[in-house]
C-alpha cells in the first residue's frame, strides 16, 4: 500500500510523473471527470484549513468521486478520546482513501499503519505538508519551466513552517539547487533539517536581511509566522513582524523571479505586491487542486485490490522499535500508545514520527 506521509515517499521520477499528470489534467479536464466514479475520499481535519481541505474536496469531485469527513475534530468521536489508530480503523470501512491533517506530528504516519487504504498527510503540526510541496513544485514548474538549477529563498518562520521543511526535502533532490534561509535566530530551521541539508550536500546559506538575498533569487518562498505553534503570545509578538515584502523590496528582485506563499498570509506580503506579475501565490492555490487530483488518482491506481489491515509498521531500512522515547511534546508518540519507532541515520537516531533528533 502506498501512502504520502513525507515528500520522500515519492521518488523524483514519481514526482515528475505526478506533475506531468497534473499538467495533462489541466489541459484535458473532461477526460478525467469520471475516472474515480464510485470512489470515496475521507477528509479528516483535526486542525483548521481553507485551501487544503477544500482543494482535496474539489479535486475528488472533479474526478467523479465523493467526499465525506470532518473539518473540526470536536464534532467527531475524537472529542470522546478516540485515538488516531482506532479512528482510521473505522473510517477505512466507509472510504477508499484518507486525507488527514493533525496538530500532532506523526499522526498521519500512525494512520497509515492502521488504515489498509492510502493515507495522505495534509499537514502534521510543524513537521511536514507534502501535498503543499507538490503544489509548490507544480507551480515552480509551470512558472519557471524547470525544477533544477534554481536559487530559492525561504523567508520567515522556518522553524514551525512545515511547508518549508517539506519543500526543502523534495527540491534538494534536483540538480543545481541553492537555498537561502532568511529568518531571525529564533525561527531558524529545526536541527534535523539543518543536519539533513548538510548530509545531502545541498548548497545553502543563512541570512537575516531579506534585502540582502533578493537580487540572487529565482524563487522567493514567503511564510507566515505560525502564531498557533508558539508557547506564549510574548514569544510570538517578538518576531511576528520580522519580514514584510513590499514593492520596495520587490524592486530588488530579478525581473523573472516568482513569489510563492502557501497562504494564509497575515502581514508578511503587502497588498500592493499582489499586482506585481511575479506574485504567483494565487496561481499556486489553483495548482493545488490539480496536483491533488493527480495524487488521489495515482495513489488509488497504485493501491492493491484487497484491503489488508496494516497493524504492523513496515520496518523500512534503518527503522527500529523501542529504542528511545521522543521528548517532543507535540509528537503523536507523546499522547497515543504507538510503537516507539526511531530511524537510524548516518548522523544518529531520530524519532520516526516527528524526526526529532534523539541522540
Ligand atoms: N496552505 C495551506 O495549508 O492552507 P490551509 O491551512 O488553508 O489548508
Amino acid at each position: 500500500m502506498r501512502h504520502l506521509i513525507d515528500p520522500t515517499d515519492l521518488s523524483v521520477q514519481e514526482i515528475n510523473e505526478i506533475i506531468a499528470l497534473a499538467e495533462d489534467i489541466i489541459a484535458n479536464r473532461a477526460k478525467y471527470s469520471e475516472v474515480l466514479k464510485g470512489k470515496k475520499l475521507a477528509t479528516l481535519f483535526y486542525e483548521p484549513s481553507t485551501r487544503t481541505r477544500l482543494s482535496f474536496t474539489s479535486a475528488m469531485l472533479e474526478l467523479g468521486g465523493t467526499v465525506l469527513g470532518f473539518s473540526d475534530a470536536a464534532s467527531s468521536s475524537v472529542s470522546k478520546g478516540e485515538t488516531v489508530a482506532d479512528t482510521v480503523r473505522v473510517i477505512r470501512c466507509f472510504v477508499d482513501i484518507i486525507a488527514m491533517r493533525h496538530f500532532k506530528e506523526g499522526a498521519p504516519l500512525v494512520a497509515s499503519q492502521y488504515a489498509g487504504i492510502p493515507v495522505i498527510n495534509a499537514g502534521d503540526g510543524s513537521h511536514s505538508h507534502p501535498t503543499q510541496t507538490m503544489t509548490d513544485l507544480l507551480t515552480i514548474h509551470r512558472e519557471k519551466g524547470r525544477l533544477d538549477h534554481l536559487t530559492i529563498g525561504f523567508c520567515g518562520d522556518l522553524k514551525y513552517g512545515r511547508t518549508v521543511h517539506s519543500l526543502i526535502k523534495a527540491i534538494s533532490r534536483y540538480a543545481g539547487i541553492r537555498v537561502v534561509l532568511i529568518s531571525p535566530e529564533e525561527l531558524r530551521l529545526p536541527a534535523y533539517m539543518l543536519e539533513e541539508m548538510r548530509t545531502s550536500g545541498l548548497e545553502y546559506s543563512e541570512v537575516s536581511r531579506l534585502e540582502d538575498a533578493m537580487p540572487e533569487l529565482d524563487v522567493l518562498y514567503m511564510t507566515r509566522v505560525q502564531k498557533e505553534r508558539f508557547a506564549s503570545e510574548a514569544d510570538y509578538d517578538r518576531v511576528k513582524d520580522c519580514y514584510v515584502l513590499d514593492p520596495e523590496k520587490m524592486a530588488l528582485g530579478k525581473a523573472d523571479m516568482i513569489v510563492l506563499h502557501p497562504l494564509p498570509r497575515v502581514n508578511e506580503i503587502t497588498r500592493e505586491v499582489d499586482n506585481d506579475p511575479r506574485a504567483a501565490y494565487f496561481r499556486q492555490v489553483e495548482n493545488g487542486k490539480f496536483v491533488r487530483m493527480a495524487l488521489i488518482y495515482s495513489l488509488l491506481k497504485w493501491a492493491p485490490e484487497n484491503r489488508p489491515f496494516e497493524r504492523t509498521p513496515q520496518l523500512a531500512e534503518g527503522l527500529q522499535v523501542g529504542c528511545y522515547r521522543c521528548p517532543n511534546p507535540v509528537c503523536i508518540s507523546a499522547s497515543e500508545d504507538v510503537d516507539q519507532l526511531s530511524i537510524e541515520t548516518s548522523e544518529g537516531c531520530r524519532c520516526a514520527y516527528c524526526e526529532t533528533i534523539l541522540k
